[in-house]
């Protein structure tokens, strides 16, 4: 299927029959979070990913943004093979991780500071950020004064202050209500759309949701029950700019029950006990 456009863009991060697990306490068996995972990413690509619970997903994020190791495979960035975390990374969870004691503006402009890149034109990027995310005003304020949707933009632009090449997201609204969350969809599509035009971004977007995969992504990568494997990629023509009025059309309904039955099939099997 064309539309991506991905084809003739460099590859950002290649997975080749990867394995990633974990070494059980009482016994010390090694338990496979993700088996035979293999797939490539392009430059500048939004990827979403979904699959049932427990399949790995997050497991594997962990091991792209260098917090845990795989057991065999490989897994690049850029060529190189993922060694540890680096600043070409960034990462947004579900759980807020701001800093309580920090305002707005000192968070958003933490990766910076840690980098010692919080001088003039670093100060800029902070407030240009806080902006693009809809967060004037609040430039003061702590994380308890913030809502729930405003706390996960600050989350948002700092993931962005430091011009990440990567951008990986565990299941980032899957906090919020209905409301906030499709806000947050159509700014995080506003804020890709925007910062994409001056950097070229790629990012991995984990979510149960599969409208909300559909809505931002470029390729939805469907994860088997677990242990982990690729199951199908399956390429989102929709046009881009995208609205949230694409939501209504017969396309967008014939990807998202396709990406649905596939999601549902593994869930099936994962509540079969397969393991
Ligand atoms: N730190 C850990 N130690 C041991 N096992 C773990 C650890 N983290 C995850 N696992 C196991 O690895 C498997 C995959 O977990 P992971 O969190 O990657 O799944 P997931 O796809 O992100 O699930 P969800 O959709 O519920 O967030 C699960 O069986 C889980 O119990
Ligand atoms: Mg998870």
């Amino acid at each position: 299927m064309a539309g991506s456009g991905g084809r003739d863009r460099a590859v950002k991060l290649a997975v080749r029959d990867v394995r990633i697990g974990y070494r059980e306490r009482r016994n010390g068996r090694f338990f496979a979070a993700v088996q035979n995972l293999s797939f490539e990413i392009k430059d500048n690509e939004f990827i979403a990913i979904v699959g049932p619970s427990g399949c790995g997903k997050t497991t594997f994020l962990s091991a792209v943004a260098g917090l845990i190791e795989i057991a065999s495979g490989s897994l690049e960035l850029n060529g190189h093979a993922i060694q540890g975390p680096g600043p070409d990374r960034s990462l947004v969870f579900q759980q807020h991780s701001l800093f309580p004691w920090r305002t707005v503006t000192a968070n958003v402009g933490f990766g910076l500071e840690a980098q010692g890149r919080l001088d003039e034109h670093g100060r800029r990027r902070v407030s240009d950020l806080i902006e693009l995310v809809g967060l004037n005003g609040k430039e003061g304020k702590y994380p308890r004064e913030l809502s729930g949707g405003m706390s996960q933009r600050v989350n948002l632009a700092r993931a962005l202050a430091t011009d990440p090449d990567l951008l990986l997201l565990d299941e980032p609204f899957a906090a919020l209500d209905a409301q906030t969350r499709e806000v947050m969809q159509e700014e995080l599509t506003r804020v890709w759309q925007a910062d994409s035009a001056s950097g070229g971004k790629t990012a991995l977007f984990i979510t149960h949701d599969v409208p909300e995969a559909v809505y931002l992504a470029d390729r939805v990568l469907v994860f088997s029950a677990s242990p982990g494997r690729l199951v199908e990629s399956v390429d989102i023509d929709l046009p881009r700019p995208r609205d949230p009025g694409v939501k209504r059309s017969k396309e967008f309904a014939e990807l998202n029950d396709h990406v649905l039955g596939l999601v549902m099939q593994q869930a099936a099997i994962s509540r079969g006990g397969a393991r």
